[in-house]
């Protein structure tokens, strides 16, 4: 395989460089004039992947910390890091937005890059950690450290893989790898095809552990790559089963069968008519739960709205349904959709419906007189037997009651939106009825195709 001419594409030239150098050179700059003139104890630093040299041409964001020192209250380092952020990028005459990991920070828009102002604590040992944003220093002095010039193209090529069969990434609307554990597992492999060889066996629960804490014991997650600047963090706790499996399925079939192709991205149907077809030719119902998303930031609602299918899915399993695949998607701002892909929108004949435990004597006797036939003991619960016609929207309906929402374990900001202001439609109608974006176009796409990623 032809590394050398993905390389050309992927690597950032001399001139790209300059150009990033030179504008994070003059943000930076103006910072710390921000912070002299504002008699802040505070220093602005570059780092992340533009620090590291790590960043794919065309993607720099550039991440800037400011640190601050360990006696800093919680509040100052927020007050503080928001009043540079803003000034600086105003200064610059760029735009700007809040965003938040830990704690609110600012990112700012000049000339087309985008650059996270970021406040944490001035750490030198992960023993000392105050904020989840204050390893970022360490990483970068280890990666910068320990990585060598041909590993620092590695980690492009991993990069590039991984983010073209949609596993880079660790925000939780992807619970992908982040960029740091991309750089880890090739500190650990050292080339991107070891990287694969190594993943195509890995086993659940693997741990890598490069600096030989021996803590990889007390994490329960799928991958666990133990931090080396901080040996009771797991690196890939936000990676998620589903994303770990993806990346080792594409790198057992890259390794079968190499092809350029898997370093760009796949097409995806993004018009309205094909996703409308594709639906048609499903012999399946799909049915669509929609609300408007509370205002919290987007890393925080994507697990609420997993939680919230998976418990869902999980109760109309248990009522006799027969679920095909689940989803959940949010712009974060106008609309949040759980997708339910079931295989018909009724049932009927009987179920069984389970009744209290036998060590409920008072719920035994109601149980009882309340169910006309004669009822039986499965274990410790009681269960008889019911006629049903449940139709799927009435029970999610029901569902969705104050006397019935206990039944599900739903997100904690959704709560609300579920009791209150919601829809819920089959998919044809939904998609009749609502200005679908591109990002909702390609997620349906996805919903359509799971598997398009893991071949080519
Ligand atoms: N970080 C982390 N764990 C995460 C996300 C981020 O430890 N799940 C830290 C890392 O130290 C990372 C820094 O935050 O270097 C900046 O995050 P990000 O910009 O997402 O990663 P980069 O390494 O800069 O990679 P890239 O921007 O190229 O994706
Ligand atoms: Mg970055």
């Amino acid at each position: 395989m032809d590394f050398d001419s993905i390389l050309r594409k992927i690597k950032p030239t001399q001139k790209d460089k300059e150009k990033v150098e030179n504008l994070s050179n003059k943000i930076i700059k103006q910072l710390n004039t921000i912070i002299k003139d504002e008699k802040i104890d505070s220093e602005a630093v570059l780092l992340g992947s533009i620090a590291k040299d790590t960043w794919l041409k065309g993607k720099a964001d550039i991440d800037i910390f400011l640190t601050f020192s360990l006696n800093t209250s919680q509040e100052d380092l927020k007050k503080y890091g928001l009043k540079i952020g803003h000034k600086c990028i105003d200064n610059l005459k760029g735009k700007c937005e809040e965003r938040y990991a830990s704690h609110p920070y600012v990112t700012g828009f000049i000339g087309g890059y985008s650059i996270d102002i970021v406040p944490c604590y001035k750490i030198n040992d992960g023993d000392q950690i105050k904020s989840a944003v204050d390893r970022t220093l360490l990483h970068t002095k280890y990666i910068k450290k320990n990585i060598s010039k041909k590993q620092t193209d590695e980690v492009l090529l991993l990069k590039k893989f991984m983010e073209s069969i949609e596993t880079y990434g660790s925000e939780s609307k992807v619970g992908g790898f982040a960029g740091y554990l991309c750089e880890l597992l090739i500190l650990k492999y050292d080339t991107f095809c070891a990287v694969l060889k190594a993943a195509s066996k890995w086993k659940k629960h693997t741990i890598i552990d490069l600096e030989n804490y021996g803590t990889g014991k007390q994490f329960n997650d799928p991958l666990i790559v133990i931090d080396p600047v901080d040996k009771n963090r797991n690196v890939a706790a936000s990676l998620s089963l589903q994303k770990m499996a993806e990346f080792m399925a594409a790198s057992r079939n890259f390794i079968k069968e190499p092809k350029l192709e898997y370093f760009e991205k796949t097409e995806k149907f993004t018009e309205l008519k094909d996703i409308i077809t594709l639906f048609n030719i499903k012999s399946t119902e799909t049915y669509v739960v929609s609300f408007k998303p509370p205002k919290i930031p987007e890393d925080t609602i994507y697990p609420q709205l997993r939680k919230t299918e998976r418990s869902l899915a999980s109760k109309l399993t248990k009522e006799g349904f027969i679920i095909f695949k689940t989803s959940s998607w949010t712009d974060s701002e106008n609309l949040a959709i759980i997708l339910i892909e079931v295989a018909s929108k009724n049932i009927s004949g009987y179920k069984n419906y389970t009744g209290p435990r036998i060590w409920d004597e008072n719920h035994q006797e109601k149980f009882i007189l309340k169910h006309n036939t004669i009822p039986w003991i499965e274990g410790e619960y009681w269960l008889v037997k019911v006629s049903t016609t449940d139709n799927i929207e009435e029970l999610i309906k029901n569902l969705f009651k104050p006397e019935n929402i206990h039944y599900l374990k739903v997100g904690k900001n959704i709560k609300n939106q579920l009791l209150n202001e919601y829809s819920i439609m089959e998919i044809k109608e939904f998609l009749s009825n609502n200005q679908l974006s591109i990002d909702l176009l390609e997620f349906l796409s996805d919903f359509l195709i799971p598997g398009k990623n893991l071949f080519r």
